[in-house]
Protein backbone atom coordinates (compact mmCIF):
# COMPACT_ATOMS: atom_id res chain seq x y z
CA UNK A 1 0.00 0.00 0.00
CA UNK A 2 1.54 3.03 -0.98
CA UNK A 3 1.46 5.41 2.09
CA UNK A 4 2.97 8.59 2.29
CA UNK A 5 3.80 8.96 5.73
CA UNK A 6 7.36 10.28 5.90
CA UNK A 7 10.13 11.67 3.71
CA UNK A 8 12.04 9.31 5.46
CA UNK A 9 10.90 6.68 3.51
CA UNK A 10 11.70 8.20 0.01
CA UNK A 11 13.93 7.11 -2.23
CA UNK A 12 15.06 8.78 -5.55
CA UNK A 13 13.82 6.25 -7.53
CA UNK A 14 10.11 7.13 -6.08
CA UNK A 15 10.56 10.82 -5.88
CA UNK A 16 11.90 10.91 -10.07
CA UNK A 17 8.54 9.01 -10.88
CA UNK A 18 6.37 11.64 -9.06
CA UNK A 19 8.77 14.15 -10.39
CA UNK A 20 7.82 12.70 -14.03
CA UNK A 21 4.12 12.55 -13.03
CA UNK A 22 3.77 15.95 -12.54
CA UNK A 23 5.33 17.29 -15.35
CA UNK A 24 3.37 14.92 -17.50
CA UNK A 25 0.28 16.68 -15.69
CA UNK A 26 2.25 20.20 -16.12
CA UNK A 27 2.70 19.53 -20.08
CA UNK A 28 -1.50 18.82 -20.31
CA UNK A 29 -1.42 14.86 -20.28
CA UNK A 30 -4.36 13.51 -19.18
CA UNK A 31 -4.34 11.90 -15.29
CA UNK A 32 -7.61 11.14 -14.49
CA UNK A 33 -9.09 8.93 -11.39
CA UNK A 34 -13.02 8.96 -11.61
CA UNK A 35 -13.74 6.51 -9.79
CA UNK A 36 -11.98 7.05 -6.49
CA UNK A 37 -13.12 8.77 -3.68
CA UNK A 38 -10.13 10.50 -0.99
CA UNK A 39 -10.76 11.23 2.32
CA UNK A 40 -9.61 14.34 4.54
CA UNK A 41 -9.01 14.18 8.03
CA UNK A 42 -7.95 17.89 9.03
CA UNK A 43 -7.39 18.17 12.35
CA UNK A 44 -5.48 21.38 12.09
CA UNK A 45 -5.79 24.20 10.12
CA UNK A 46 -4.75 24.21 6.32
CA UNK A 47 -5.44 26.31 3.23
CA UNK A 48 -2.45 25.58 1.02
CA UNK A 49 -2.42 21.31 1.82
CA UNK A 50 -6.28 21.22 2.21
CA UNK A 51 -7.55 22.84 -0.51
CA UNK A 52 -4.73 22.08 -2.35
CA UNK A 53 -5.38 18.25 -2.40
CA UNK A 54 -9.11 18.84 -2.27
CA UNK A 55 -8.65 20.63 -5.70
CA UNK A 56 -5.91 17.93 -7.08
CA UNK A 57 -8.69 15.47 -6.37
CA UNK A 58 -11.42 17.01 -8.47
CA UNK A 59 -8.88 17.74 -11.28
CA UNK A 60 -8.28 13.92 -11.36
CA UNK A 61 -11.64 13.71 -11.86
CA UNK A 62 -12.27 11.86 -8.06
CA UNK A 63 -14.48 12.95 -5.56
CA UNK A 64 -14.04 13.96 -2.00
CA UNK A 65 -15.42 13.50 1.62
CA UNK A 66 -14.44 15.58 4.53
CA UNK A 67 -14.36 15.17 8.48
CA UNK A 68 -14.32 18.17 10.29
CA UNK A 69 -12.39 17.44 13.51
CA UNK A 70 -11.65 17.03 16.19
CA UNK A 71 -15.65 15.84 16.77
CA UNK A 72 -16.63 15.44 20.22
CA UNK A 73 -19.56 13.79 21.78
CA UNK A 74 -21.01 16.28 24.10
CA UNK A 75 -22.79 13.54 26.03
CA UNK A 76 -19.13 11.80 26.75
CA UNK A 77 -16.83 15.27 26.77
CA UNK A 78 -14.82 12.94 24.64
CA UNK A 79 -13.28 12.76 21.34
CA UNK A 80 -13.51 10.01 18.86
CA UNK A 81 -10.32 8.28 18.60
CA UNK A 82 -8.22 9.34 15.91
CA UNK A 83 -8.23 5.32 15.31
CA UNK A 84 -11.70 4.75 15.22
CA UNK A 85 -12.09 7.65 13.05
CA UNK A 86 -9.54 6.85 10.84
CA UNK A 87 -10.49 3.21 10.46
CA UNK A 88 -14.21 4.16 9.26
CA UNK A 89 -12.98 6.75 6.75
CA UNK A 90 -10.88 3.56 5.59
CA UNK A 91 -13.08 1.82 4.73
CA UNK A 92 -15.28 4.48 2.64
CA UNK A 93 -12.57 5.55 0.61
CA UNK A 94 -9.71 5.19 -1.56
CA UNK A 95 -7.02 7.01 -0.03
CA UNK A 96 -7.05 9.53 3.21
CA UNK A 97 -5.42 13.09 3.37
CA UNK A 98 -4.55 13.20 7.25
CA UNK A 99 -2.94 16.61 9.35
CA UNK A 100 -2.61 16.17 13.12
CA UNK A 101 -0.84 17.63 15.79
CA UNK A 102 0.37 14.65 17.07
CA UNK A 103 3.66 13.17 15.63
CA UNK A 104 2.78 9.73 15.70
CA UNK A 105 -0.65 10.30 14.46
CA UNK A 106 0.22 9.05 10.35
CA UNK A 107 1.72 5.49 11.80
CA UNK A 108 -1.42 4.89 14.39
CA UNK A 109 -3.70 5.89 10.85
CA UNK A 110 -2.01 3.75 8.86
CA UNK A 111 -1.72 0.77 11.19
CA UNK A 112 -5.69 0.68 11.18
CA UNK A 113 -6.57 2.03 7.51
CA UNK A 114 -7.29 0.24 4.80
CA UNK A 115 -6.60 2.92 2.66
CA UNK A 116 -2.95 4.28 2.13
CA UNK A 117 -2.36 7.29 4.24
CA UNK A 118 -0.79 10.60 2.94
CA UNK A 119 1.05 12.53 5.49
CA UNK A 120 -0.31 16.50 5.23
CA UNK A 121 1.85 17.40 8.38
CA UNK A 122 2.07 16.07 11.59
CA UNK A 123 2.83 18.03 14.91
CA UNK A 124 6.72 19.01 14.36
CA UNK A 125 7.63 15.93 12.65
CA UNK A 126 7.28 16.12 8.91
CA UNK A 127 5.22 17.25 6.02
CA UNK A 128 6.54 15.18 3.32
CA UNK A 129 4.28 16.63 0.55
CA UNK A 130 5.35 20.04 1.26
CA UNK A 131 9.04 18.82 0.86
CA UNK A 132 7.86 16.92 -2.83
CA UNK A 133 6.72 20.26 -3.68
CA UNK A 134 9.99 22.12 -2.72
CA UNK A 135 11.74 19.36 -4.77
CA UNK A 136 9.23 19.79 -8.08
CA UNK A 137 10.04 23.80 -7.57
CA UNK A 138 13.96 22.98 -7.76
CA UNK A 139 13.56 20.62 -10.45
CA UNK A 140 11.20 23.03 -12.74
CA UNK A 141 12.22 26.74 -11.70
CA UNK A 142 16.18 25.68 -11.55
CA UNK A 143 16.58 22.85 -13.80
CA UNK A 144 17.74 20.29 -11.42
CA UNK A 145 18.22 19.49 -8.15
CA UNK A 146 21.54 17.61 -7.82
CA UNK A 147 24.33 20.15 -7.30
CA UNK A 148 22.21 23.13 -5.69
CA UNK A 149 23.55 25.24 -2.99
CA UNK A 150 20.38 26.36 -0.70
CA UNK A 151 20.39 28.27 2.37
CA UNK A 152 17.28 27.50 4.88
CA UNK A 153 16.56 30.49 7.20
CA UNK A 154 14.26 30.32 10.06
CA UNK A 155 12.72 28.00 12.93
CA UNK A 156 14.85 24.82 11.50
CA UNK A 157 14.12 22.54 15.09
CA UNK A 158 9.89 23.45 14.60
CA UNK A 159 9.69 23.98 11.00
CA UNK A 160 8.26 20.24 9.70
CA UNK A 161 8.39 21.64 6.47
CA UNK A 162 12.32 22.04 6.89
CA UNK A 163 12.58 18.14 7.96
CA UNK A 164 10.98 16.92 5.33
CA UNK A 165 12.79 18.94 2.98
CA UNK A 166 16.37 17.79 4.72
CA UNK A 167 15.77 13.69 4.18
CA UNK A 168 14.12 14.51 0.93
CA UNK A 169 17.33 16.67 -0.38
CA UNK A 170 19.52 13.27 1.12
CA UNK A 171 17.99 11.54 -1.79
CA UNK A 172 19.77 14.16 -4.58
CA UNK A 173 23.99 14.43 -5.27
CA UNK A 174 26.30 16.87 -4.39
CA UNK A 175 24.09 19.53 -2.42
CA UNK A 176 25.46 22.17 -0.29
CA UNK A 177 22.97 23.29 2.36
CA UNK A 178 23.53 26.55 4.83
CA UNK A 179 21.69 26.04 7.80
CA UNK A 180 20.90 30.06 9.47
CA UNK A 181 19.00 30.04 12.84
CA UNK A 182 18.69 31.95 16.20
CA UNK A 183 20.56 30.22 18.86
CA UNK A 184 18.49 27.51 20.08
CA UNK A 185 16.25 26.77 16.60
CA UNK A 186 18.99 25.09 14.80
CA UNK A 187 18.06 21.63 12.51
CA UNK A 188 17.64 18.58 14.62
CA UNK A 189 20.35 15.75 14.89
CA UNK A 190 19.00 13.24 13.04
CA UNK A 191 17.71 15.75 10.06
CA UNK A 192 21.50 17.22 9.65
CA UNK A 193 23.12 13.30 9.86
CA UNK A 194 20.82 12.50 6.88
CA UNK A 195 22.28 15.07 4.42
CA UNK A 196 25.68 14.62 5.71
CA UNK A 197 25.23 10.70 5.19
CA UNK A 198 24.16 11.37 1.54
CA UNK A 199 27.54 13.57 1.22
CA UNK A 200 25.91 16.69 1.32
CA UNK A 201 28.09 19.91 2.61
CA UNK A 202 26.03 21.34 6.01
CA UNK A 203 27.46 24.48 7.52
CA UNK A 204 25.42 26.33 10.36
CA UNK A 205 25.16 29.93 10.50
CA UNK A 206 23.34 32.47 13.02
CA UNK A 207 23.35 35.36 10.55
CA UNK A 208 21.96 35.85 7.17
CA UNK A 209 24.68 35.18 4.53
CA UNK A 210 23.07 34.11 1.74
CA UNK A 211 25.15 35.92 -1.34
CA UNK A 212 26.99 32.72 -2.50
CA UNK A 213 23.69 30.45 -2.87
CA UNK A 214 21.03 29.57 -5.62
CA UNK A 215 18.20 29.08 -3.03
CA UNK A 216 17.01 30.76 -0.50
CA UNK A 217 14.52 28.91 1.49
CA UNK A 218 12.56 31.14 4.25
CA UNK A 219 11.08 28.46 6.71
CA UNK A 220 9.41 31.09 8.91
CA UNK A 221 9.68 31.66 12.38
CA UNK A 222 7.93 30.83 15.47
CA UNK A 223 4.47 32.68 15.98
CA UNK A 224 5.24 35.77 17.88
CA UNK A 225 2.39 34.87 20.53
CA UNK A 226 4.83 31.28 21.01
CA UNK A 227 5.98 31.53 24.60
CA UNK A 228 9.70 32.73 24.88
CA UNK A 229 9.22 33.46 21.09
CA UNK A 230 11.95 36.10 19.94
CA UNK A 231 11.53 39.70 19.74
CA UNK A 232 10.87 41.85 16.75
CA UNK A 233 14.35 42.86 16.62
CA UNK A 234 15.74 39.46 16.26
CA UNK A 235 13.24 38.55 13.68
CA UNK A 236 14.55 41.27 11.79
CA UNK A 237 17.67 39.61 11.36
CA UNK A 238 16.21 36.66 9.71
CA UNK A 239 13.91 38.53 7.70
CA UNK A 240 14.05 38.60 3.19
CA UNK A 241 13.75 42.73 2.15
CA UNK A 242 14.42 43.75 -0.60
CA UNK A 243 18.07 45.06 0.48
CA UNK A 244 18.77 41.47 1.71
CA UNK A 245 17.60 40.01 -1.90
CA UNK A 246 19.57 42.90 -3.24
CA UNK A 247 22.64 40.42 -2.49
CA UNK A 248 21.53 37.55 -4.10
CA UNK A 249 22.27 36.99 -7.59
CA UNK A 250 20.10 37.58 -10.58
CA UNK A 251 19.27 34.01 -10.85
CA UNK A 252 19.01 32.89 -7.61
CA UNK A 253 15.38 32.04 -5.85
CA UNK A 254 13.42 32.38 -2.99
CA UNK A 255 11.34 29.86 -1.65
CA UNK A 256 8.72 29.55 0.91
CA UNK A 257 6.32 26.84 1.72
CA UNK A 258 3.75 29.38 3.02
CA UNK A 259 1.91 30.84 5.21
CA UNK A 260 4.30 33.92 5.54
CA UNK A 261 4.22 35.68 8.48
CA UNK A 262 6.79 38.55 8.42
CA UNK A 263 9.57 36.61 7.03
CA UNK A 264 9.42 37.53 3.47
CA UNK A 265 8.40 41.92 3.27
CA UNK A 266 6.01 42.19 0.76
CA UNK A 267 8.07 44.26 -1.94
CA UNK A 268 10.02 41.38 -2.36
CA UNK A 269 7.26 40.00 -4.19
CA UNK A 270 8.16 41.67 -7.53
CA UNK A 271 11.73 41.04 -7.60
CA UNK A 272 12.77 38.51 -10.13
CA UNK A 273 14.14 35.99 -7.01
CA UNK A 274 10.59 35.98 -5.52
CA UNK A 275 9.61 32.64 -7.05
CA UNK A 276 7.33 31.03 -3.92
CA UNK A 277 3.72 32.02 -5.67
CA UNK A 278 4.96 29.65 -8.51
CA UNK A 279 6.31 26.88 -6.30
CA UNK A 280 2.81 27.23 -4.47
CA UNK A 281 0.93 26.90 -7.93
CA UNK A 282 3.18 23.81 -8.86
CA UNK A 283 1.46 23.04 -5.88
CA UNK A 284 -1.19 21.20 -7.59
CA UNK A 285 0.45 19.16 -10.03
CA UNK A 286 2.98 17.36 -7.78
CA UNK A 287 -0.34 16.86 -4.90
CA UNK A 288 -1.96 15.42 -8.05
CA UNK A 289 1.08 13.40 -8.58
CA UNK A 290 1.13 12.04 -5.01
CA UNK A 291 -2.51 10.87 -5.03
CA UNK A 292 -2.37 9.24 -8.16
CA UNK A 293 0.73 6.76 -6.70
CA UNK A 294 -1.41 6.37 -3.91
CA UNK A 295 -4.53 6.15 -6.26
CA UNK A 296 -2.92 3.42 -8.97
CA UNK A 297 -5.00 0.68 -7.46
CA UNK A 298 -8.82 1.86 -7.28
CA UNK A 299 -10.40 0.27 -10.19
CA UNK A 300 -8.29 -2.83 -10.84
CA UNK A 301 -9.80 -6.34 -10.05
CA UNK A 302 -6.61 -6.40 -7.00
CA UNK A 303 -8.58 -3.52 -5.76
CA UNK A 304 -12.37 -4.39 -4.22
CA UNK A 305 -14.51 -1.88 -2.31
CA UNK A 306 -12.57 -0.56 0.71
CA UNK A 307 -14.56 -1.95 2.87
CA UNK A 308 -14.19 -5.75 2.00
CA UNK A 309 -10.73 -5.43 2.46
CA UNK A 310 -10.75 -4.30 6.41
CA UNK A 311 -8.30 -2.79 8.07
N1 LIG B 1 2.50 25.03 3.31
C1 LIG B 1 1.46 24.60 4.08
O1 LIG B 1 1.46 23.49 4.63
O2 LIG B 1 0.43 25.48 4.16
P1 LIG B 1 -0.96 25.20 4.91
O3 LIG B 1 -0.66 25.14 6.40
O4 LIG B 1 -1.84 26.37 4.55
O5 LIG B 1 -1.50 23.89 4.44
Amino acid sequence: MPDLLSARGLTRTRIESLLQTAGEILGGEPCQHPDAIVGFAFFEDSLRTRIGFETATARLGARTTTVLAPRRSPAMEASETLEDTIRCIGGWCDAICLRHPDRDAPTRAASVSAAPIVNCGNGDDEHPTQALIDVLALHRLRGRVDGTSIAIVGDLAGMRCVHSLALALACFDDIAVRCISPTGLGLPATYADAMTAAGHALETSAVLDIEDVDIVYMAGLPPQTKVGALGAHERANYRMTAEVASRLSEDALILCPLPRVDEIDRNVDELPQAAYFQQSDLGLAMRMAILDEVLAQVGSPEAPLPTAAGP
